[in-house]
């Protein structure tokens, strides 16, 4: 037989071979279809394809080298060369592949370790900061809750509790802890008496908002809260309306003395805020004492009506800040009963620590800006206030923001805590349209005039520093601009006018440092500008949730440049992207180390300060504590967020 007629007929066989090969095929992957293959027989099956594939291609070679067919035998080789490098391709590949995916899970675990223990140590500042020194030194723990006389009307408490389920996943409200009491949808229900319903009505208030919903059954039961919920959504009052009705209920069982009191202290970070606050609770107080009251609330609730005449004692509130006359407020402690006490943390120290105001009888506790009155240089000033209580009391904690350190720190310590949670702690006012802008740091003050034409009054306008407050102050008054100003530096006659004056519209614009960041409820603010980044992003959260609020809407803009530090710069890049707002390209630039680090121990962001640009293990502020406490320097107040010594 002739060698080309042999390899004729080897050539036929092959077809006829590759022909039944492929109905084979056919056949098979029509019953593949019906037939699940497991991965594992899968990948078998492709190894033996390809050893199947490369014992043919030998077999070629063979062939042509005993034909002598030098074509035939490069064609052959170099076949095999190219599937002997593409499988050593492949290999380097997943070679690579699964070096970088063990890099990363080598970096997740190593994340959790690091964050694990940062956040321990940093817990530990805190740990006292709630507790006394008598409770400490003998050891007390409390483990059941206050119990108080209210109870949520009978037919709520007899529905399921897929009905609590569907109301808060309605109200977006996220409950954590043990037996969490059901949410109310309407005031009435909640049981308030009909002046304090009459007083809401008056204030343009007929159903409470999320926080409300939820956070009022909780404290109202007697419950320790911790509070999250965004700026202007109505904390306060979630806070002050059962406070009031615990006074009230003191009051009617054991009238207080003179000189005695108070039933409950709520504590504010700045002066301004502590003003406010007092003044809320003096206007429900005076409402609760008007007499013949009647609960025709417009609220849609089918709950009965009363009519009641039933008059209430006076509940007498102390407003207790620094910079008003301290001789005033012990004369009026001494001549009055004093139900409720609103302070900044340093005065009422003093109060406490010289025993003109006695916390026997104090069994409520709240901080308001709870995760500020928590940080360092006012948590000794809280600890020293919480020395004074002899008895358990109920703690409440309220905030916009409160990072992870605070919630644990808060869970570990109050007794079976309630969290109530509506959007995410230190995410912004969804209400805020936020802009940002790329400002050199010499066209600052130029172009903040002609910011302040986007929109009509009020404006305020924020600053880290006294000194930019005074030159802004300044320029503006120069230029025309109705405008007054606020920092820690003023006098507290400056700052109580300054203030009248922006909130009675007679002035137009208010320039402050971050002691009008937090809390205050100015009406219809319309627009806010940072005229700097402030180093910390919640402190950018609550600056511009001073318009936006309750329902509104508004406007800020921020003033960014090359000054600003680039892990703050990543903290707002993700605040914007969290709320849907436009990324300026600048922000859009900034690459972004930590992003396959964001959800790492269930935390998102950075479990130290809530930025969402940063881990807690880079975390700037997390540092500068770290800093701080070092060099001793514990009582400063003034380092963070220019409250300049503030209380
Ligand atoms: N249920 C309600 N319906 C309508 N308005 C309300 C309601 N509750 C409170 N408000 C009003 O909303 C405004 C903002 O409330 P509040 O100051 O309590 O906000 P906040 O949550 O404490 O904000 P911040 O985080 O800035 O302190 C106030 O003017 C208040 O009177
Ligand atoms: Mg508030």
């Amino acid at each position: 037989m002739s060698a080309r007629y042999k390899r004729r007929r080897e050539e036929v066989e092959d077809e006829e071979d590759d022909l039944s090969l492929f109905m084979k095929e056919v056949e098979e992957d029509g019953m593949k279809a019906d037939t699940f293959i497991p991965a594992k027989q899968r990948r078998l099956e492709e190894r033996m394809e390809v050893e199947e594939r490369k014992e043919e291609k030998k077999r070629q070679i063979a062939l042509a080298r005993v034909d002598g067919d030098e074509k035939a035998l490069l064609e052959a080789s170099k076949d095999e060369e190219d599937m002997i490098q593409t499988l050593l391709d492949e290999n380097e590949d997943l070679k690579e592949k699964r070096k970088m995916i063990d890099v990363r899970k080598l970096k997740v675990d190593q994340q959790k370790v690091d964050e694990e223990s940062l956040l321990r140590e940093a817990n530990q500042v805190q740990t006292n900061a709630l507790r006394s020194k008598t409770e400490l030194a003998q050891g007390t723990i409390y483990t059941e809750s206050l119990t108080t006389s209210w109870t949520p009307p009978w037919y709520i408490t007899e529905l399921s509790p897929e009905r609590d389920i569907s109301l808060r996943k309605k109200w977006h409200i996220l409950v954590e802890g043990e037996d969490i009491p059901p949410p109310i949808k309407s005031f009435r229900e909640m049981k308030l008496p009909p002046q304090l319903l009459d007083g809401l009505k008056e204030k343009g208030i007929t159903r409470p908002t999320p926080i409300q919903v939820q956070g009022l059954p909780v404290i109202l039961s007697g419950r320790d809260m911790v509070g999250i919920a965004f700026t202007g959504s109505g904390k306060t009052l979630t806070f002050a309306l059962p406070i009031i009705m615990f006074a009230m209920e003191e009051e009617m069982k054991m009238p207080l003395q003179p000189g005695e009191g108070p039933i409950g202290i709520i504590l504010c970070p700045a002066r301004e805020l502590a003003t406010q606050t007092y003044e809320v609770i003096n206007f429900f107080c005076d409402a609760l004492s008007k007499r013949g009251a009647s609960s025709n609330s417009n609220e849609e609730d089918n709950f009965p009506t009363t009519t009641t005449t039933t008059t209430f004692p006076r509940i007498n509130t102390l407003l207790c800040i620094g910079g008003n006359s301290r001789a005033e407020q012990v004369d009026y402690i001494r001549g009055n009963p004093i139900h409720i006490i609103v302070a900044t943390p340093g005065r009422l120290k003093d109060f406490i620590q010289s025993k003109k105001v006695r916390l026997n009888l104090c069994k409520y506790l709240v901080l308001d800006e709870g995760d500020r009155m928590l940080d360092l240089g006012f948590d000794e000033e809280v600890q020293a206030i919480v020395g004074g209580f002899t008895r358990q009391r109920q703690t409440l904690l309220f905030s916009a923001t409160m990072p992870k350190k605070f919630q644990d720190f808060a869970k570990s310590t109050l007794v079976k805590p309630c969290v109530v949670n509506v959007g995410r702690a230190g995410a912004a006012n969804l209400d805020v349209v936020q802009e940002v802008e790329y400002v050199k740091k010499e066209a600052k003050i130029v172009y903040l005039l002609e910011c302040l034409q986007k929109s009509p009054p009020p404006v305020v306008i924020f600053c880290e520093k006294k000194g930019d407050v005074e030159d802004i102050h300044e320029y503006l008054v120069l230029k025309g601009v109705q405008v007054v100003s606020i920092h820690g530096s003023k006098s507290q006659d400056e700052r109580n006018e300054a203030i009248r004056l922006f909130k009675s519209a007679q002035k137009d614009v208010l320039i402050a440092t971050d002691i009008a960041a937090k809390g205050l409820d100015f009406p219809d603010i319309q627009h806010v500008i940072n005229f700097d980044m402030p180093a910390e992003i919640e402190n950018y959260v609550h600056r511009i949730g001073r318009t936006g609020r309750c329902g509104k809407t508004g406007v800020a803009t921020t003033f960014i440049n090359k000054d600003v530090e680039e892990s703050t710069l990543l903290d707002l890049k993700h605040l914007l992207i969290e709320a849907e707002q436009r990324v300026p390209p600048v922000l859009q630039a900034l690459e972004d180390p930590d992003e396959d680090l964001v959800n790492v121990n269930g935390t998102v962001g950075c479990a130290f300060c809530g930025g969402l640009g940063h881990r807690i293990t880079e975390c700037p502020k997390k540092d500068k504590d770290a800093r701080d406490l070092a060099q001793g320097r514990r009582d400063f107040i003034s380092g963070s967020g220019g409250y300049g010594g503030d209380w």
